[in-house]
């Protein structure tokens, strides 16, 4: 079997994590007996430097030829103050509106090695595993109208029936083989659009009567997740409320550097971390490769269907973590700081030692 892999590296860290999970990626390929080919393309202030656009027609169509895309990061300081349309940021937004990618698949997990090292309590912490599913390509983010002049600027909330009923299919799917339980964010008690939203993801929820459905506003969505995050499974949302809850889900699990995302539609997959293009630390080989290699732990699983592959890699981040190996971002007092490359090699390292140990039947994957 051979997949087709577009890289987009993009700005700041996104060539370093990407390398790093690529590191991973041919690693795991190998010892699951499939071939992955890649190619490499510019996106973000890359590209604009390059070509004077953030995306190419060239790089989309590369996209539209692969089996899934894994992108770094984009953005930087360079770029704040270009025009919306050319900003790096826009490139990332018609990729998304492009492949169709319109569910936002963001996991909030704690690694067991990390429950001292986040800013919540761990007591509050322990046992928190939910996941963010939101809705990537309609809401505010793409309403028209938009702009702005002199006197006013302005935006659309608008979603479609088709638009949340498919993102709400998936949640609940979802939920169904896990904890049996979505919750659907919203600001219902002053935005029509969410009055609208929560209608139907009621209508959706009528097909699933194993998942109980809950409803929660955005605000206090927002208070839960740091006071009681273990009470989440799907937490299912639009875009804009997804981009800020899954922020902070994110620090719950220590670092953003951790996070990694899924982004699927009928037709195409994208995989990034969910953090950002940190221009500050970028080329010093101090970027936390985990949320990207993570990232390909999805890619295997949801493009693939490569799920022991996908369980590989899990196990062996946390044992590396758990062996007290930190990237500075995620480090703390005692702990074994350690570059990108190295912590990725220590990665894979513990790839093969468990990977063997399964082979010897130690351990079943
Ligand atoms: C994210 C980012 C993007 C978003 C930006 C970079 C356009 O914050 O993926 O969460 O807002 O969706
Ligand atoms: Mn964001």
């Amino acid at each position: 079997m051979t997949y087709r892999i577009t890289l987009l590296p993009g700005d700041g860290i996104g060539p370093e994590v990407v390398s790093a999970a690529l590191k991973v990626m041919n690693f795991v390929a190998e010892k699951f007996n499939v071939s992955i080919q890649t190619q490499e393309r510019l996106i973000g202030g890359c590209s604009y430097d390059k070509f004077g656009s953030p995306l190419t027609d060239e790089a989309l169509q590369t996209c539209y030829d692969s089996d899934a895309v894994l992108l770094g990061a984009v953005g930087g300081y360079k770029w704040e103050n270009l025009p919306h349309n050319l900003k790096p940021e826009a490139a990332l937004l018609k990729l998304r509106k492009s492949l169709g990618l319109y569910t936002n698949i963001r996991p909030a997990k704690v690694y067991s090695a990390f429950v001292d090292s986040s800013s919540l309590k761990s007591e509050i912490l322990a046992g928190t595993d939910f996941v963010v599913f939101r809705e990537l390509t309609g809401g505010i983010y793409f309403g028209e109208p938009r702009g702005f002049d002199e006197e006013k600027g302005w935006n659309t909330m608008v979603y479609t029936k088709e638009e949340v009923e498919r993102i709400a299919h998936m949640a609940f799917k979802t939920a169904g083989h896990r904890k049996g339980v979505v919750t659907s964010v919203d600001k219902a008690n002053v935005l029509e659009c969410s009055q609208f939203w929560r209608n139907v993801v009621e209508e959706v929820a009528g097909s699933y009567s194993s998942v109980t459905l809950k409803h929660m506003y955005v605000d206090n969505a927002a208070m839960q997740i740091v006071r009681d995050p273990k009470q989440f499974d799907v937490i299912l949302t639009g875009n804009i409320f997804g981009d800020i809850i899954s922020d902070i889900a994110g620090m719950i699990t220590g670092s953003l550097g951790m996070l990694p995302s899924a982004s699927l539609g009928s037709k195409y997959a994208l995989y990034e971390p969910v953090h950002g293009s940190a221009p500050d630390i970028a080329g010093q080989n101090k970027a936390n490769p985990i949320a990207a290699i993570s990232s390909v732990a999805m890619m295997f699983e949801h493009s693939f269907g490569m799920t022991k592959a996908a369980e590989l890699i899990e196990t062996s981040i946390d044992k590396t973590l758990s062996q007290g190996y930190r990237t500075a971002d995620i480090a703390r007092k005692g702990d074994n700081i350690v570059d990108t490359e190295k912590i990725t090699s220590l990665i894979i390292q513990n790839i093969e030692s468990i990977y063997n140990e399964q082979a010897l039947g130690v351990f079943t994957l």
